[in-house]
């Protein structure tokens, strides 16, 4: 069995927390990464690792002297992405995005993200969005895939600057792009 049938086996299993029964496209994978920094020394934030497509481009894009830590929920898709992917500059948290500044101390540079929003709670949604606003340096990205545009609007409470971009895939991927600019 090929890997890409395996995780979305994994992903349907799992359907209440994923969300999702296949991994994102590969436009989606690159198009996701399209504001993260390239420059050195950057802190770079994953919510909703699976089993490492996006993390494996964003390590892809970012500088040798970069770093990314990667949330996840479940503890088997955390092992699965230890044993793939081998790189000194991720830092795998498997815990949920909502407890981001539990971890993560220091401004970030850059949020990409893939977890289910439609599955959470108003309240629990936007206090994500909220505390990635709060880390985030002025002038950084949160970007965000989902398949619908419901959430949107909890990005726009948020960030000033928020733009949506579509993929016509067999589901439409929507990515929010937002974007915090400090007056
Ligand atoms: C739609 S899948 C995306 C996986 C992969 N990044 C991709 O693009 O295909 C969403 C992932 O978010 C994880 N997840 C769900 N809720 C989460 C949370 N609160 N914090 C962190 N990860 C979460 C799920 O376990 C799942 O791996």
């Amino acid at each position: 069995m090929n890997q890409k049938l395996k995780t979305s086996i994994a992903f349907a299993k799992n359907l209440l927390v994923t969300g999702a029964i296949s991994e994102t496209s590969r436009q989606v994978e690159i198009d996701i990464c399209k504001h993260i920094s390239k420059e050195d020394h950057k802190i770079i934030v994953e919510f909703g690792m699976g089993h490492g497509n996006i993390t494996q481009e964003i390590l892809n894009t970012i500088s040798p002297t970069s770093k990314l830590y990667a949330f996840e929920v479940k503890e088997s898709f955390c092992d699965h992405v230890r044993k793939n992917i081998l790189d000194d500059r991720l830092v795998i948290v498997n815990d949920g995005a909502q407890n981001l500044k539990k971890h993560i101390k220091e401004n970030v540079n850059g949020v990409i993200s893939s977890i289910p929003f439609s599955f959470f709670s108003k309240e629990k949604g936007l206090a994500i969005i909220q505390d990635a606003y709060d880390l985030l340096e002025n002038n950084a990205y949160y970007s965000q895939v989902l398949y619908t545009k419901f959430n949107f609007k909890k990005f726009q409470q948020i960030f000033e600057a928020c733009e949506i971009t579509s993929n016509k895939n067999f589901i439409t991927e929507y990515i929010y792009h937002c974007k915090k600019v400090r007056k």
